[in-house]
């Protein structure tokens, strides 16, 4: 079977590492890709914002599956376009994807169904917001409804940051996404991610994990995309994944379908494990990244096969098996992220990285100039391993980090601390 990848991250290598051991793949394609991307796709000019040319695409070249890794194209309809033209894809419609496009949209779901969250309030306007945030009281979390690359959630810890997050989103600051702003409740406790794929109506539970989204070490520092995982999550046990199934995943996927809007694709649900137990921090309809580098490393079974099962509502029967080694990655940054970062410097000795025992790197912001790689964006190399252990796989995945020779990348060296010092 031709499959079609779409995205350009680590995530996306990631999944063409693993798609690529599929038996069943003939030929994968990816756009917009990216070196690493390439070793395992072949890279083609695609507007992948343009759905009526992905369409003919798909159709020329006999694409059997479209696998949608970021969440815009969904947000934006794509799925709707590719199912229209009958071609396969993984990743919910428009209408599903709302679950991660409007934080409402979310919130009034989990509030209609009963699935444990933080207390909430939407307002379309400053004032109003305002009011309930002096009657609330902080700490407090103040959101933009919409998409807002991971800058959209103000934890404000004083009534005068709340408000100042407020005007800054109904003044405009991120956009259409802060026209609708949710402020809820604070919550407290550890933080996990947890993976489900959902073919409409059957739930096939897909490993846990815990990122790191401040840049420095100690968890400190400003808010990134995130920079570093690990899989599974041990604060995650079975009762707890067993709850959550029934209280939050089961619950949103039955909901979703009563609504008609039946959801397909990985639901990534962010959880709290609150004193209260378990609770909803936000969905996400794609896989985390760089969440999803090392459940594929973990993944033991046909990716390809599983998710052409999600895209086909045939997960009843499905299995995904797992290695029990534990996987870690490690981001390699350019200096400055997350803020504005040069573009260019050489990276060398990616390879001496890679051969380290348990490794894999996987690319996210790079660039092939010639036979130099260059750094291309914030987050660049994803330097992931396995091990006996966790600490067995930290240990090879500093080891790899430590052969790149990037004088201008950085990472944290604390990848992992927290379910290390619980061990
Ligand atoms: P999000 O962009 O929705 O993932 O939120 C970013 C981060 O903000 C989350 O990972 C949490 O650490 C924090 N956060 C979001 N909502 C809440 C909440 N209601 N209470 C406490 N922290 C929150
Ligand atoms: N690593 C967090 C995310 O992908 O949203």
């Amino acid at each position: 079977m031709n499959v079609l990848l779409i995205g350009s991250g680590g995530r996306e290598h990631a999944l063409a590492w693993k798609l690529s051991q599929s038996p069943r793949l003939t030929k994968l394609y990816a756009a917009p890709g990216n070196p690493g991307i390439a070793q395992h796709a072949e890279i083609v000019a695609l507007d992948v914002n343009d759905p009526p040319a992905v369409v003919r695409f798909c159709e020329a070249e006999q694409i059997g599956l479209v696998v949608v890794g970021p969440e815009v194209p969904l947000v934006e309809g794509l799925v709707d376009e590719l199912e229209a033209a009958q071609i396969p894809a993984f990743g919910p419609t428009k209408a599903a994807a709302q679950l991660e496009g409007s934080k409402a949209y979310t919130k009034e779901l989990c509030a209609t169904y009963d699935i444990p969250t933080a207390r909430h309030r939407s307002f379309v306007e400053a004032a109003g917001a305002k009011a309930y945030v002096r009657q609330q009281g902080a700490p407090i979390v103040v959101k933009a409804d919409g998409l807002a690359a991971g800058k959209g959630v103000v934890v404000a810890m004083t009534v005068a940051e709340a408000e100042e997050a407020i005007d800054m989103m109904f003044a405009g600051g991120l956009g259409l996404a802060g026209t609708n702003v949710v402020i809820e409740e604070f919550m407290t406790g550890e933080e996990v991610s947890y993976f489900c794929l959902v073919d409409g109506e059957n739930v096939l539970p897909f490993g846990s994990a815990q990122d790191h989204k401040r840049a420095y070490e100690g968890d400190e520092g400003p808010n990134t995309g995130g920079m570093g995982a690990y899989s599974p999550a041990p604060v995650f046990t079975p009762d707890l994944e067993e709850r959550v199934l029934k209280e939050i995943v089961h619950p949103t996927a039955q909901a979703m379908s009563a609504l008609g809007n039946p959801f397909r694709g990985v639901l990534y649900a962010g959880l709290m494990l609150t004193p209260d137990g378990p609770k909803l921090v936000e969905y996400n309809v794609r896989f985390g990244d760089p969440e999803c580098q090392v459940l594929m490393r973990r993944l033991q079974s046909d990716l390809l096969e599983i998710l052409l099962a999600t895209a086909n509502g045939a997960l009843g029967q499905a299995q995904a098996e797992w290695s029990d080694d534990p996987a870690i990655t490690i981001v390699m940054a350019t200096r400055g992220y997350p803020g504005d970062v040069d573009k260019g410097s050489e990276i060398r000795a990616v390879e001496a990285a890679n051969a380290v025992e348990g490794v894999t790197v996987f690319q996210a912001g790079t660039k092939a100039d010639g036979e130099t790689l260059r750094a291309w964006g914030g987050r660049v190399l994803n330097v992931t391993a396995s091990g006996k252990t966790l600490k067995e796989a930290r240990e090879r995945a500093y080891e790899a980090v430590d052969q790149v020779d990037w004088p201008e990348g950085f990472c944290r060296r604390d990848i992992g601390w927290r379910a290390l010092a619980s061990n």
